[in-house]
């Protein structure tokens, strides 16, 4: 039977309509470039929204001392020396504007009385300059982008899944995808594509994505389409996501409960921090900090349901409201636990993919011409730990700046040939997909996953650990031959849950083998079989399905940066 689907066409076509992807839109549409933004979940509630306790900028506000120089100079610090640096320059310079464009959107920072924006601390900067609204930054920033793209008339389609980017002789000239209620098909051509649909932390059981996020599609479709990945083991570990409920579990607590003067206690009440980093304590890294967590729980010091204790009830309570107003209400939530009378529970969860596909630092484009990648979904500013805050300034920045590359590329472009080869082999993708009735479960093979890298590929690694998770691996790749895929009368969740699939499994192909080749321990990545820093590994791994693992050098931090770095130290590393 034929199927009907509907034909869009634009000059850029955005994938994902988080804070990367509307800001990349709402830059092409003040320029008059026409533009069309799709996203598989409600733009109002994308994974942005999620994110809590703030946007970095060297606005020195607080500490006047403070410097783009110096954010860059902690940022490549912190990354391991494994950011690049050419990146790093770019978000920390560009920073100031990103926050002035977030004003001039509308955008209500906290400030202090006189005015000026608030900026707190958070792991890991030398000054305060991370500006804030509560622990809802993300969510207001999403709301003002939201806002901004609405009064520029951006068209937005929310509830599209997209399944394949379209190619033709190393060019992509649009999309392929589905709606997810109806089934209903669409073939969009564009000029060119920015794809900004996020990481892979999901594809971990205790992860603070919710179930369709940061499922790996972005790494699919790039590494389909002809990119590929960089630094895919680069994943981090956020100290403080919660134990309880298990539907709930990894749901974080901002790193703005430690920046407020959180304490961190193990279950014999012991500070355990001052083992790890006695100078930094809480506001140590967060690699330092997931790190010490997992320690105390491997060694028998956890709690009884495996985690250790954040405790704020001895901040004053408007402190709480006012700071940390998510969190308080996360907990009654959840938990019905008051967190101005009782520590919290956590253990470290899934949070961020410091790696991404292999884009270009001037621009973010790829391998492919005309797709641009920014966001989660892309690599090279955070190397082997991230900064907190700095993923949101990241995506203001780069969203700017892809917006404006996207629009002189499809400008400059005098024709864009097309291939019905391509489209129908994404067609028929999906066709056979909806016809599958094989005896697989997609939500178990989807569980099977999370479960081998939850115990393979989690804070700490070894290459043991490792080749048993790509063998288990290749035994789920090899079921999933055999899926049954069922849409019903509520929607096509299920058709989306295959897709969801293969993303995961080629997610986590690039991760184990990865992670594999990096055999040293670095930032987050913790080899308990080479627990050093190998300074020949001072390298970023580029992975394809094709070639494997491939390694590429950094260039060198200029020296105004690296005067302002203190010594890379690996107190609080690896302790087993
Ligand atoms: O802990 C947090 O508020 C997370 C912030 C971030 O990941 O940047």
């Amino acid at each position: 039977m034929a199927v009907t689907e509907q034909h869009l066409s634009t000059m850029v076509l955005v994938i994902g309509t988080g804070g990367a992807g509307l800001r990349a839109a709402i830059e092409l549409a003040e320029a008059g470039v026409d533009v069309l933004a799709v996203g598989k979940r409600p733009k109002d509630d994308a994974h942005t929204a999620l994110a809590a306790g703030g946007i970095n900028a060297a606005l020195a506000t607080m500490d006047p001392q403070d410097s783009w120089q110096q954010h860059a100079a902690d940022t490549l610090k912190e990354s391991y020396l494994l950011a690049d640096p050419r990146t790093v320059r770019i978000v920390t310079r560009g920073a100031a504007q990103g926050i002035d464009d977030l004003e001039r959107y509308g955008m209500e920072f906290a400030r202090e009385t006189d005015g000026r924006i608030s900026q707190r601390f958070f792991g890991a900067h030398k000054y305060r300059r991370t500006a804030f609204a509560g622990d809802y930054t993300g969510l207001e920033i999403q709301r003002t982008l939201v806002r901004r793209a609405e009064q520029l008339g951006v068209p937005v389609l929310d509830g599209v899944y997209i399944t394949r980017l379209l190619v033709h002789d190393g060019a992509v000239f649009g999309a392929y995808g589905f709606d997810l209620l109806q089934g209903r098909r669409y073939v969009i051509h564009a000029d060119a594509v920015i794809l900004a649909a996020g990481g892979h932390t999901r594809i971990w059981r205790r992860t603070s994505s919710r179930r369709d996020e940061n499922t790996g599609d972005s790494f699919r479709l790039a590494v389909e389409a002809g990119a590929r990945l960089r630094d895919a083991e680069l994943v981090q570990f956020h100290p403080s996501g919660i134990i309880e409920p298990e539907n709930a579990a990894g749901t974080l607590v901002s790193e703005a409960a430690r920046g407020e003067g959180g304490i961190l206690r193990n279950a014999l009440g012991e500070r355990f921090m001052e083992r790890y980093d006695p100078e930094r304590m809480e506001l140590s890294t967060r690699d330092r900090v997931a790190l010490a967590s997992y320690t105390e729980i491997k060694e028998g010091r956890g709690t009884a349901k495996g985690g250790v204790w954040l405790d704020v009830s001895h901040l004053p309570r408007q402190t709480i409201m006012t700071r940390l107003p998510r969190v308080y209400q996360t907990l009654l939530d959840l938990q019905m636990l008051d967190i101005t009378r009782e520590p919290i529970e956590i253990a470290p969860t899934a949070h961020y993919s410091m790696g991404g596909v292999w884009v270009r630092p001037e621009d973010h484009s790829t391998d492919v011409r005309g797709l641009y990648v920014i966001g989660e979904a892309s690599s090279g500013l955070h190397g082997a730990n991230r900064l907190g805050g700095n993923s949101l300034i990241e995506l203001l920045v780069f969203g700017r700046i892809t917006g404006q590359a996207a629009a002189a590329y499809a400008k400059a472009l005098t024709s864009q040939p097309r291939s019905a080869v391509a489209v129908a082999q994404a067609r028929a993708e999906v066709d056979d997909l909806l016809a599958a009735d094989g005896p697989e479960n997609v939500r178990a093979l989807q569980r099977a996953v999370r479960t081998v890298m939850t115990e393979h590929a989690g804070v700490v690694r070894d290459e043991e650990g490792l080749l048993a998770g790509l063998a288990e691996l290749a035994a789920i790749e090899k079921r999933m031959a055999d899926v049954g895929v069922h849409p019903d009368i509520a929607g096509y969740q299920d058709l989306a849950h295959a897709f969801d699939l293969k993303s995961a499994a080629l997610a986590a192909r690039a991760t184990l083998e990865s992670a594999l080749e990096r055999r040293e321990t670095r930032g987050c990545h913790n080899r308990s079989d080479y627990p050093q820093t190998d300074p020949g590994l001072q390298v970023n791994l580029v992975w394809s399905p094709t070639a494997g693992v491939t390694r590429e050098s950094i260039p060198p931090i200029p020296e105004e940066i690296a005067a302002l770095m203190g010594e890379i130290s690996t107190v609080g590393k690896l302790v087993e």
